[in-house]
């Protein structure tokens, strides 16, 4: 029996619990906190981090505890707070060395324009710093100050010179500030602080969650061929189906792309040898090249928009205009969709698209029986600027458990998105 996706089980709601699954299992993780009003928000990231299956230590700069208790996040980490060199109680050093070799990365959050000074210039006047200039992880920081004190060249000149010692900052989003102001400087989001670091950091450590799986995925439109010059096509532009091969292979998987005549480039560098791209015009040339690789797939996802027809016979020259009308007698091409969906061995899972102008939730239904898929992502022509040529999508996802609804969003986030659940099937 082959698991469902991870749906609610019935009607609609936010998917915003996705990143529960434990990403983080087993890291543990030094999180620094600074005197900024946006310290509170620390809570929602340790909560964030212990979810997703991390250990957290909390070290706290003086001006820190100003903003929020220690109290507060020894509860939540199950820890005592270090902000001293000793502890006031017994008199223990706090070895900033051991903190530095026990955790797999450290997190500065909220990091405010002084600390960034001191550890862009190596002033260790407190137990946060020293433990950053001990730090043998990953750091990452999330900057949090008033609009003018970030865009001060002194605080650009540290964050690149932090940068340039491998550091990550978490750019800070523009806002509503403390000060009333509105702009750039307001600590991002916990739960992104939380994503970006399941990206990082995720599974294995390098966020290779689908490392030695193997995934088909069919893009672009299909060309079918009238005569020399002209054919039967659509206006796929093949950036969903792409944006899903790069967000596999980012996550460590072996991506066969079967790609019809599209302009895409594959935009990563690194992960690009775990490509296999396979260019092709026709529905049959897509059929044969996703029926031969299908057989050793884990998975396969079907984005490609498929010409339904195509002429019965292309002419060998180029057509010429005589009479006033003229007639192309079509036939039906092959449904790889289907095809799969039949050849489909137990542990395979197939995920379709539907795109739909009208009675949207039914067509797509009946498509997930029909083709036998595990799950089928539908988007709506009547969501402007989405689907063809657009950078963004606004999806929903069915199963036979439920159905999902999406904000619209840049396909680079539907496609984690789709890979999200995904992965929950594998
Ligand atoms: N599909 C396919 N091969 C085809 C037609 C469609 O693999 N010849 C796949 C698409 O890639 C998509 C799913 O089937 O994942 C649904 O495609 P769509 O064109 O929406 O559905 P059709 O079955 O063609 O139905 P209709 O044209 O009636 O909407």
């Amino acid at each position: 029996m082959k698991p469902t996706p991870q749906l609610l089980p019935s009607g609609r709601g936010v998917w915003n619990d996705k990143k529960v699954r434990k990403m983080l299992k087993g890291k543990k993780i030094v999180l620094g906190i600074t005197g900024s009003i946006a310290a509170y928000k620390a809570c929602l990231i340790i909560r964030g981090l212990i979810k997703a299956g991390a250990e957290v230590q909390v070290v706290i700069t003086p001006a820190g505890k100003e903003f929020i208790t220690p109290i507060t996040l020894s509860a939540l980490t199950q820890k005592p707070v270090i902000s001293d060199f000793f502890s006031q109680r017994d008199g223990t050093w706090h070895s900033h060395v051991a903190l530095g070799l026990w955790a797999d990365a450290m997190l500065i959050a909220p990091c405010t324009a002084s600390t960034l000074g001191k550890m862009a210039n190596g002033i260790a006047d407190n137990m946060l710093i020293t433990t950053y200039l001990s730090m043998k992880a990953p750091v990452f920081i999330a900057p949090a100050m008033d609009l003018d004190m970030y865009q001060h060249p002194t605080t650009q000149q540290n964050m690149e010179r932090l940068k340039s010692f491998g550091n990550q900052i978490i750019e800070p989003a523009s806002g509503f500030l403390a000060s009333g102001l509105e702009g750039k400087g307001r600590m991002e989001e916990p739960e992104k602080i939380v994503e970006f670091l399941n990206e990082k950091l995720g599974n294995d450590g390098n966020g290779k969650t689908l490392t030695s799986k193997k995934i088909l995925i069919t893009a672009g439109p299909t060309y079918e061929k009238i005569d020399p010059v002209r054919f039967i096509g659509n206006y796929s532009s093949g950036k969903m189906g792409f944006a899903l091969a790069e967000e596999c292979a980012r996550r460590g998987a072996e991506v066969t792309l079967i790609a019809g005549p599209v302009n895409c480039q594959l935009s990563i560098t690194n992960d690009q040898s775990l490509i296999q791209r396979i260019d092709v015009e026709s529905c049959q040339e897509m059929y044969d090249a996703a029926t031969a690789a299908f057989p050793q797939q884990d998975a396969a996802i079907l984005c490609a928009a498929v010409a339904d027809f195509r002429p019965e016979h292309a002419a060998e020259q180029k057509i010429k205009r005589v009479g006033q009308t003229m007639d192309i007698h079509l036939v039906p091409n092959p449904d790889i969709a289907a095809e799969l969906g039949r050849m489909k061995r137990d542990g395979q899972v197939l995920v379709g698209f539907a795109l739909e102008t009208n009675d949207e939730e039914a067509n797509a239904q009946r498509k997930l029986e029909k083709k036998n898929l595990e799950f089928i992502v539908l988007n709506s022509l009547q969501n402007k600027g989405t689907c063809f040529r657009s950078d963004e999508n606004q999806i929903s996802i069915i199963s036979r458990t439920g159905q999902q609804d999406y904000e619209r969003k840049p396909k680079r986030e539907v496609a984690a998105d789709i890979i999200d659940q995904l992965e929950a099937l594998l």
